[in-house]
Order: C-alpha cells, then structure tokens, then sequence
C-alpha cells in the first residue's frame, strides 16, 4: 500500500497565472496528514515556470519531513512564484502577485497557509494576509509574530551547538542573508573561526566585522562545519568529493541534489545534518505563537528542542550504520503513519 509518508506523492497542486500580475503562482500542498500544511511563499527567478513547479514540489515534500520531525501537527506544502528571468517588481507589480498568491491560498480553504521565504519577509506577509488569514509571521504591529529569521538561526545554533561545543571550531558559512548572517554574529561571539561568502559583495564589510575570513571557494573551504545558508542544491556528486569539511549542517532548504548524495556524504565520511531537521526553527516558533499562544520563551524552547531530534537522529544513523537521512526520515515517516494509523481508528 502506498501513503503519504511516501515523499514522492502529492495531494494537491495548483498551478496559475496569476490575474492580476499576470505571473505563474504555484502552490503545491504535498501531505496534510498530520494537520493543516505549511509552507513558505518563494519569489524567485526560473528560466521557465515549469523549473519552479519542480523547486515547489520539492520544497514542499521537505516541509512534510521538517514538520513531522519536529513534532508539529502540520503537513508540508510551499508556494512558489517563477519570475521570468530579468522581471522587475516594482511596488504595483510586487502587490499584485502577494495577492494573486493571497487568493490562491484563500482558495484551498485553510488547507494551507504560507508564510516567508527566499525573496519575501513580514511585510510581504502583511500584503498576502489582505487576502487571506492563512498567512504567518505578519509584522508584530501587524498581528503576526513578526520575522522567522530569528528563530531559524536559534535552531541552527542549538544544532551546531549539539554537534560539538562551538568555541575554537572553525565553521565555513555559506550565505550572509538573515539567517547566516545571526549564525556568524552569535557563532563569531561563542569564540568560534568563521570562513564566510555571499553572492552579495557588500556582505564582506559584516565579515570584517566579525574577524571572518572572505573566501571565494566556500564549499571547499577547511572547515570542522560546513553551514549552508543559501540556495539549496550546493551538495552534488561533483561537489561532494571536492569537499573539505567534517560535518555539514545549515539552514538551507534541500542542500541535496538528490536523496542519493546522502550516500556520498557517508561514504567520505561527512556528517551531514539533514537540513530539515536544522532549519525548523521558523516554522516551530512561527506556529508555537500564532496557533497555539505559547509565550516567546516557551517557543524559544521548543527551537531549542532542534538539538535533541538532531542527536536521535544522528545517534540512529550511527548505531545502525544509515545515513542521517535515512534516519530522519524514518522519524517523519512514524510520525506520519501513527498519525494515518490513528485517523482510520476514528
Ligand atoms: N521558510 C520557512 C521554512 O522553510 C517557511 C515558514 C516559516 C512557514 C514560518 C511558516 C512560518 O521553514
């Protein structure tokens, strides 16, 4: 028998043009076993839509498995708007796609609900959240809980932290954006070396500040931690036996080509930290305070609780020779097929 716990089978995708900006929304919601799906709103530039319906269903399937690992009693889903390369959006054209993408949330009748992602922030969030409620991390002023960014770098750190104590290990960070950039701060703070890159030039002038390292070539930087903070994608075959890092563990969204590159990892001998489980934190404090009125503190704690599903994970893989993929993802799997087991009990 076939289920959703299967990562490869969607329930629901809604491809559009959107009407008023006339752009390609995809939403794709790919498991709402364990509860109503979530998943980020992506603004990003494709060569054609048809590259961001494959990013969206990937993107989606990983947020089954980061909220199952978790412990969230959500699916996994994610929206997706392919920019045609060299679009500008100006305010009107911006506006108008968050509410192409408002309406086709409003559409799936609370099924989903988004939130931000690379290329959108709180603000975008206020400008969808015209159109609909199944929106998170709206502006504080605006009755959300404001920016993921904070609590997905406290989830990295608290991974990072599980791995080894972070003072004197020297970690490559890869990506200076909103969550790699509060991973250096707190990381150079801790006594730790940094070696960093962004695509963003501008991003040395942090790194000075910091005592960091610029290097060109981070994915083969020499490093004890590998943190990708960027695009997903970075670890392939070709990259893979390039690398010069112990452990790999990061914030960015499907950091593997494909899953078969987790046997590559292991096969070097590279710890990799699934990244599903690592970058959970926005979506844990996101919902905590949002759905579920816990206090920043008592949300904060449960982004802590990142360091103690990592090292089930990771003790797993080790006791029973598996990757950490495997591992996690057999976690997600039980979390789901309980949950299914239990609903046909009903
Ligand atoms: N970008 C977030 C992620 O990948 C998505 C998100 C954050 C969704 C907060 C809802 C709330 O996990």
């Amino acid at each position: 028998m076939t289920t959703a716990s299967n990562f490869d089978e969607f329930e629901r995708v809604v491809a559009r043009r959107g009407v008023r900006s006339g752009l390609p929304v995809i939403v794709a919601v790919h498991s709402s076993a364990l509860g109503q799906a979530i998943g980020g709103c992506r603004l990003a530039p494709y060569p054609d839509w048809r590259d961001g319906l494959t990013d969206a269903l990937r993107l989606s399937a990983a947020m089954t498995a980061k909220c199952a690992v978790a412990g969230l009693p959500h699916g996994g889903a994610k929206t997706v708007v392919a920019l045609p390369p060299g679009t500008t959006l100006d305010t009107g054209l911006r506006r108008a796609v968050l509410h192409d993408v408002g309406d086709t949330i409003e559409s799936l009748g609370g099924d989903y609900a988004t939130g931000p992602d690379v290329g959108t922030g709180p603000d975008d969030m206020a400008v969808i959240g015209e159109r609909t409620d199944h929106v998170f991390c709206r502006p504080v002023g605006a009755g959300g809980s404001g920016d993921s960014s904070g609590p997905t770098a406290e989830g990295v750190l608290a991974a990072l932290a599980a791995l080894a104590p972070v003072a004197g290990r020297r970690f490559a960070i890869m990506g200076l954006g909103r969550v790699g950039a509060h991973v250096a701060r707190e990381l150079a703070a801790s006594g730790a070396e940094l070696v960093v890159n962004d695509v963003d030039d501008s991003r040395r002038q942090l790194a000075a500040e910091l005592g960091a390292t610029w290097t060109d070539d981070i994915l083969t930087a020499e490093a004890d931690v590998l943190v990708p903070a960027a695009l997903g994608g970075v670890l392939t075959a070709a990259t893979v036996a390039r690398l010069r890092c112990a452990e790999i563990c990061g914030p960015a969204n499907n950091q593997l080509d494909r899953p078969a590159t987790a046997d590559l990892l292991h096969e070097r001998g590279i710890l990799w930290a699934p990244d599903f489980v690592v970058s959970a934190g926005g979506v844990i404090h996101a919902t905590g305070v949002e759905l579920r009125g816990e206090t920043e503190a008592e949300a904060t704690a449960r982004v802590r609780g990142i360091a103690g599903t990592l090292t089930r994970a990771l003790d797993s893989a080790r006791r029973r020779g598996i990757t950490p993929l495997a591992a996690a993802h057999e976690l997600a799997r039980a979390r789901i097929d309980s949950a299914r087991q239990a609903t046909m009990a009903a």
